[in-house]
């Protein structure tokens, strides 16, 4: 005559089956968290035009540091004109500062500097500060930049 175990056998059912429930979920949100990875985030940004204010606001041969929905710039302006650059360093990402006396945008880190073009001229940076488009209406001026 067979002895039949009930109680082991649905206590050992439940724990198998919990465990197999809990593995089936974590392996699916790690497969999810690879796919997101793998795959680019949805669509591409678009540039996006941001009002920066008047072309007077900006004092000849100075620079004016901006902060555009957390993408730092500063916006220069010469006798060429006015241009925008990201503040991030093309070295290792520190935020330039322009400097009037020497007409150059100097980084804290390791003292690269580059030219009023954003054009590196000494010191680690490989590449020239980024550039943003300016786009000028009227009297007022709107910087094209990546949203987030
Ligand atoms: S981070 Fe700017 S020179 Fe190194």
């Amino acid at each position: 005559m067979a002895i039949i175990h009930d109680d082991v056998g649905r206590r050992r059912f439940l724990s198998q089956a919990v465990m197999g429930f809990g593995m089936v979920f974590g392996m699916g949100a790690l497969g999810l968290r690879f796919l997101q990875f793998l795959l680019p985030n949805g669509a591409p940004r678009q540039p996006e035009t941001v009002l920066i204010g008047s072309e007077s606001r900006i004092p000849l041969g100075e620079a004016v540091p901006m902060d555009l929905g957390g993408q730092k710039i500063l916006v220069l302006r010469t006798d060429e004109g006015v241009a925008a650059f990201s503040r991030r360093c093309t070295d290792l990402g520190c935020l330039v500062s322009w400097n009037r006396e020497r007409g150059q945008f100097i980084c804290p880190c390791h003292q690269g500097t580059f030219d009023k073009t954003g054009l590196n001229v000494s010191g680690p940076p490989p590449r020239p500060l980024d550039r943003l488009d300016i786009v000028k209406r009227g009297d007022q001026l709107y910087v094209n930049v990546k949203s987030a």
